[in-house]
């Protein structure tokens, strides 16, 4: 299976610190957070990639790109634990770039792909939306695809504040955490809202969904959805997501996510801790 990391929206809600750097390099406690989405696909069995990029992206391909002149420095320097850390990037997968010409949607992103993807089901992964869970999110979609067959869509259960920045399901439980899909809706009005499963932006997506995109007619925002199209298509499956689910786009959950990353490393953990009781002794 392929995977498609669109990576081409402006980053508006992260100004000034995306004004010239993409948001998908916002380091996350220690890696930019494109690394941490390329990672997860790699971590699913997936390592054919391609990333939509668009106009001020090309970071993201120097950061997978080999570094000639960084190796041999780390090499003179005998930094060889950064050295292994830097190779090791450029080898992670097979990664291919498009841009997205005029920023026109999520749905026209994914449209970008349809040469390189042919006639396979593929996985989509939002480039600026990390996971942290034991199983990898895709490999979690991946299982219930095999399973289902048909689009599969990972959902959480959203506060209310939030239900209006998503997509949101409507759909039938099939067996625990597994939902057939009757109708999705993109970032609704509260009151219109379906249910608070929203969708999170991790997707096994069928082929016939180019079609759909291609006949599609702008949605909100005056852009093609990738929503609208998924919902034109017959047989799709969602399926609430075991772990947890970052917008790095959002200051408040980048934050979270840096601290929670930072957590997971045994030798900062109890700094880190210390760190945040001495915050709140002192407020
Ligand atoms: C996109 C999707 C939306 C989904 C969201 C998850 O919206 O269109 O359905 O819920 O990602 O982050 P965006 O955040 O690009 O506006």
């Amino acid at each position: 299976m392929k995977a498609v990391i669109p990576a081409a929206g402006l980053g508006t809600r992260f100004l000034p610190a995306t004004k010239a750097q993409p948001k998908e390099m916002l380091p996350v406690f220690n890696k930019p957070t494109i690394q941490y989405v390329v990672e997860e696909a790699v971590n699913s069995g997936i390592d054919d990639i391609i990333i939509i990029t668009g106009k001020g992206k090309r970071p993201i391909e120097d950061h997978f790109d080999k570094s000639f002149e960084l190796e041999y420095n780390l090499n003179l320097k005998g930094k060889y634990d950064y050295l292994e850390e830097v190779q090791a990037i450029s080898n992670l997968a097979d990664i291919f770039y498009v841009r997205q010409k005029k920023q026109n949607g999520l749905g026209d992103a994914i449209n970008c792909a349809k040469k390189h993807i042919g006639d396979e089901p593929f996985a989509v992964l939002l480039g600026d939306t990390i996971t942290y869970s034991e199983i990898p999110c895709t490999k979690q979609l991946i299982d219930v695809h095999k399973k289902y067959g048909g689009s599969t869509i990972a959902i959480e259960e959203l506060p209310e504040y939030k239900i209006e920045r998503y997509g949101i399901v409507d759909g039938v439980n099939v067996e625990e955490n597994i939902y057939k899909v009757n109708n999705l809706v993109e970032k609704p009005k509260l009151a219109d809202a379906p249910s608070n499963l929203g969708i999170t932006g991790r997707y096994i997506l069928t082929p016939d969904i180019f079609d759909k995109l291609n006949s599609i007619e702008a949605g909100v925002g005056g852009e093609i959805q990738l929503t609208d199209a998924i919902n034109e298509q017959e047989n799709v499956y969602a399926t609430t997501f075991e772990g947890t689910i970052y917008d790095i786009g959002n200051t408040m959950e980048w934050l979270k996510s840096s601290i929670d990353m930072a957590l997971t490393y045994d030798d900062v953990r109890d700094e880190v801790l210390d760190y945040l009781r001495q915050k709140i002794a002192e407020n």
